[in-house]
Formats: C-alpha cells, structure tokens, sequence
C-alpha cells in the first residue's frame, strides 16, 4: 500500500512541508529515493535500513520507493530519517493506521537517525515547527535534543522523541509521554551578562551619542586612541537597547536554529545578539553562504548589534557587500541550490585607531605616524561603508580623576528606558508603514517627519553652507536631528528646532579632523 506521511523542510529561513510516499512493489530487492534528494538523503537509506533492523524488523524481499515531494525543492538535511522510517513501516504493514492512537495524517516527522535507531538532533527545527503549526497540523516529532527551541511554538503538540522505540510507542498509544508544555514567553526574561554602562566611567559625550544611536538604530562609528573603551562601550550597547519582543527573539533564534548555533541552553535567544567578527572573516563568513546557504554574521547579529572593530584592517571588498543588506534589513544569497533570503536588521557599530599607533589627533600629540600615514590610513575605511554610518562618535583618553572618581555612573537600564520612550514616538509616527526606526525613514516619510522651525532651517542652511554637506549627509543629519527630537517630546511629528540640528550635525562632524579634503565623495560632512 501507499504510505503517506509528513515532514518539513528549510530553505533558507523559509520552512516548507514535505510529502513523504513509500510504496512496496514488485521487482528486485532496494530501496529507491527519488524526488531530488541530495547525498544526505540518499545516505539516509543506509541509516533507515540499519535502524529498522535494529528495532527488528525484518526488510522485505521487495523494491520499496520512496518519494518526497515537492520536487522542486532541493531537500537537503539528515531530517527526513524518521519520517522515511515511518512511511516504511505503514506501507509495509508494520504499522496499521486504524491501530494508532494518533490520526498520521495530521503528524510531522522530524529527526536524523544513528544506525541503531536513536533520533538525532537536525538543524532549522524552530522554522518547521511553526510551518507545522501554521499549516494544521496536530501533533510534531522533533529529535528530544530540539525540544527547548520547539517548545516555545504553540497550537501543536510537540513529542520530543530519544529513539525510534519510543516514537513508535507514542504512536500507538502505548506511552504516558506527554507533549511538552508550551514555554513561550517564561522565557522573555533579559538574561543578565553582567555588561552595564555604569561600568565605563566619564566619556559622557560617547555616551550620549550612543544613547542616541540606540534610540534611532543609527549606525556608529567610534573613533580614538588604544585602551580608551571603544570595545567596552561596544560590547554595553545590547544593554541600552530596547528589550526583545517575543517575536524577534523567535526571528532570532530561527537563524541560529538555521545555522545550527542553538546549544541546549539556547532554547529561545531573549537578549540581543552581539556579535563581533575578527577583521580576517571572509565575505561568506560575514554575509553568509557556501554551497548551501548558511547563515553569515550579518545575520546571526539580527535584531543586535554587528560590531566590527578595528574597522580599517577589513578587506574593502568585504565591507562593500554589507551596504545592500545594512539598508534593507535582509541578505539574499544566491547559490546553484537555489536563492535563500535571512533577515539582518542589525545595528552596525564600528571602532578604528585614527592611525597605526593610535594617537593621531589625540591630546600631547604623542602620534609617531610619519607624515600622511595616518590619512592613508583611515582612508582605507571603505567610502560607500561610511556614507551608511549615521554618527560618528570621538573616544578620547579618560583622565586620572575620572577613573578614580566614585561618581556613580549611570546605569543601562536608566538609559534604556529613554531608548525605549524614544521608540514609542517612532513606533507611533511609523505605524502601518513597515518601518522601524529612525534610521530606516525613506525620503518620503523624512518629508513628514522632519519638517523644520524656521530657526532650524536657517541653521542647517548655514551648516550645509559652511561644511559643503553632500545630500546624503544631509539627510542624514535630519534623521539624527529626528531621533534628538524623538528623546524630549512625545509628539511624534513635531517640528525639529536648532537644538536638534545643531546636536545631529556636531555628531556627523565632530571626527572630520581625522579625514582629509582629499577622501572627498564619500558623502561625509567635511
Ligand atoms: N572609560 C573607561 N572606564 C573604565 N575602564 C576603562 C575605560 N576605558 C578603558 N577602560 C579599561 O581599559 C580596558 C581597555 O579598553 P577597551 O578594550 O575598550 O579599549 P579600546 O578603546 O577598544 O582600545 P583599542 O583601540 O586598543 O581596541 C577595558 O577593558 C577597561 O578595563
Ligand atoms: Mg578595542
């Protein structure tokens, strides 16, 4: 008889269903997969065939089939071994619909098996298991090692299953296993890593520029000598960052389910990623790829912080790849297997020296670069990159008092509730239009949102003027600008005051001492 049974699949971060058919026919003894199976899948016959000799059945002297449709998805993945057993084991007649205590029908499949039939843990399973939720189904076998991120998908039933004996056990009823329960939101707590601002002492000017960044999502840059914080403060911007809603905290953990980064800690990420990939990473390393589509950092930075230090070391031609993805929140990757799309709406930070040993422009002129060296050096910075950075913060030395000071600094969680009303104005103005930030305002809604007193647009009359402000610095002057209104007003269309220009355009220009006439068109202020 024709067996049916079902699975998922993921492409990318796109999950799909899989229809699994085995038949029994007459003819030489095999087993056959068809349906553009890849080397996993067709591997996945020894494994089936090993596991059910090891539960005990005996194969049949016969040529079984086995389909998995649609064929126009490259399946990929060891997940279908314990769907595959299964439909073996209906159209074999081992296993009668009629007897079970679980209608098939409504069942997903979804684990990798060892020769002697344990159920292993796959990749992607978060993704599948919503697509099985989303599209009616009962009940979902997942390995017993995925059950933390699959459990926090609700409208299913999800058996997190160790080996074959015990999946089968549950399909007929013969178990007191229960689904697990659904933990969902208990987990939205913010895990607490220990990095606070209050641990950086003084730097108050870098400190309000980040408070600003974190309120608008702008992206930055830090600028300054070695040892002054840059890193630190860095590594402290998750923490003034608006918590997670539970929807980006399962985006998020959809693509590290995807790239097989969720350990068992892991089962839903509820604290912003932060991460910081070493200047040698490869194209693929940053934005993702190989031969499947994977993941890169770009991504696994979704909804945090992608933080690259040391900005100038990085190869140019890497950096350029980000400025398609850093303005559309997402990155396609195209491979012969086929076009795979991740989301990456991240929050760009960068730190750089001004020069190789690090003092260019800094106080007592200790900078020991021979002449134009420096320039060289933060030229190297690719154009195209910068032109996407909205502030641009200096960090300079900190001073023996501050550092012994027992002034108590400000906390993360002080500054983040500012972070946070200043999105609750945007969130406002941007309803229904699909943006999030400021930093993301096209110039359609900058019409509307930026409009300006008429004090306001003589000074950035005269600023466009006196530092021959390109217009995409100016636009993003006005977006910084919106962002400074956004964290003393609730109005969300106020208008915005010299205050606000005059603020936004010192955060774009503060660092110009560092580039020279000559890195003209990059559309920085100068
Ligand atoms: N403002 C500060 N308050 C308290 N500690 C600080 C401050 N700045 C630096 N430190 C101390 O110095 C160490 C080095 O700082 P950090 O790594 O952030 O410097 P950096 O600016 O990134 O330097 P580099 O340019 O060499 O990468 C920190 O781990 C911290 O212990
Ligand atoms: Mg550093």
């Amino acid at each position: 008889m024709v067996a049916t049974v079902y699975s998922a699949g993921v492409f990318g971060l796109e999950p799909y269903i899989v229809e699994l058919q085995a038949d029994i026919l007459d003819g030489k003894a095999g087993v056959d997969i068809v349906g553009l199976p890849d080397a996993a899948v067709s591997e996945s016959r020894q494994r089936v065939i090993a596991a059910l000799k090891n539960a005990g059945f005996a194969l049949p002297p016969k040529h079984v089939i086995i389909n998995l449709a649609p064929a126009d998805i490259r399946k990929e993945g060891a997940m279908y071994d314990l769907p595959m057993l299964t439909a073996f084991l209906i159209s074999m007649g081992r296993l009668r619909e009629s007897e079970l205590a679980l209608n098939v029908s409504r069942c997903v499949f979804i684990g990798e098996l060892s020769l002697s039939g344990q159920v292993r843990r796959v990749n992607g399973v978060l993704p599948m298991v919503i697509k099985a939720a989303q599209s009616g189904f009962e009940t979902i076998f997942v390995p017993a090692e995925n059950a933390l991120e699959a459990a926090v998908v609700e409208g299913i039933n999800i058996y997190p299953v160790a080996d074959v004996a015990e999946m089968l056990s549950i399909l007929r009823g013969g178990s007191d296993a229960q689904p697990v329960a659904n933990v969902g939101r208990l987990f939205m707590d913010d895990a607490d890593d220990g990095l606070d601002f209050s641990q950086v002492s003084g730097l108050f000017a870098a400190k309000r520029a980040l408070e600003i960044a974190a309120a608008g999502c702008h992206n930055v840059l830090m600028i300054g000598p070695p040892g002054t914080g840059k890193s630190m403060l860095a590594m402290r911007i998750p923490s003034i960052l608006p918590k997670m809603t539970f929807e980006e905290a399962v985006e998020t953990t959809a693509v590290y389910s995807v790239a097989g980064q969720l350990n068992e800690d892991n089962r839903l990420i509820t604290v912003r990623p932060f991460r910081a990939p070493h200047h040698t990473i490869s194209q693929a390393g940053l934005t993702g790829g190989s031969s499947i589509p994977r993941p890169g950092e770009i991504s696994l930075a979704n909804n945090g912080v992608l933080f690259l230090d040391e900005l100038a070391e990085y190869d140019r031609r890497t950096l350029d790849v980000l400025r398609q993805p850093l303005e559309s929140g997402h990155i396609t990757i195209g491979r012969a297997s086929g076009t795979a799309t991740y989301p990456c709406k991240i929050m760009l930070v960068c730190a750089t020296n001004p020069c190789p040993c690090g003092y260019y422009g800094s106080k007592g002129g200790k900078c020991t670069c021979a002449p134009g060296v420096p320039e060289k050096y933060i030229s190297r910075i690719s154009g195209p990159l910068l032109d996407r950075i909205d502030i641009h913060v200096d960090v300079p030395a900190v001073d023996f008092e501050t550092l012994r000071s027992k002034r108590k600094e400000e906390s993360s969680a002080e500054i983040r509730e500012r972070v946070e009303r200043a999105r609750a104005v945007q969130a406002k103005r941007f309803e229904g239009t699909g943006i999030t930030c400021n930093a993301r305002m096209d110039s359609r809604t900058m019409d509307a949102a930026c409009r300006l007193t008429p004090g306001a647009e003589k000074l950035l009359r005269e600023m466009f003027d006196r530092t021959h402000m390109s217009a995409r610095a100016y636009n993003r002057v006005l977006k910084v600008a919106r962002t400074c209104a956004d964290m003393t007003t609730d109005d969300p269309f106020s208008e915005l005051t010299e205050e606000h220009i005059a603020e936004a355009v010192a955060l774009h220009t503060r660092e110009m001492k560092y580039w020279t006439p000559s890195d003209k068109g990059t559309g920085m202020v100068r």
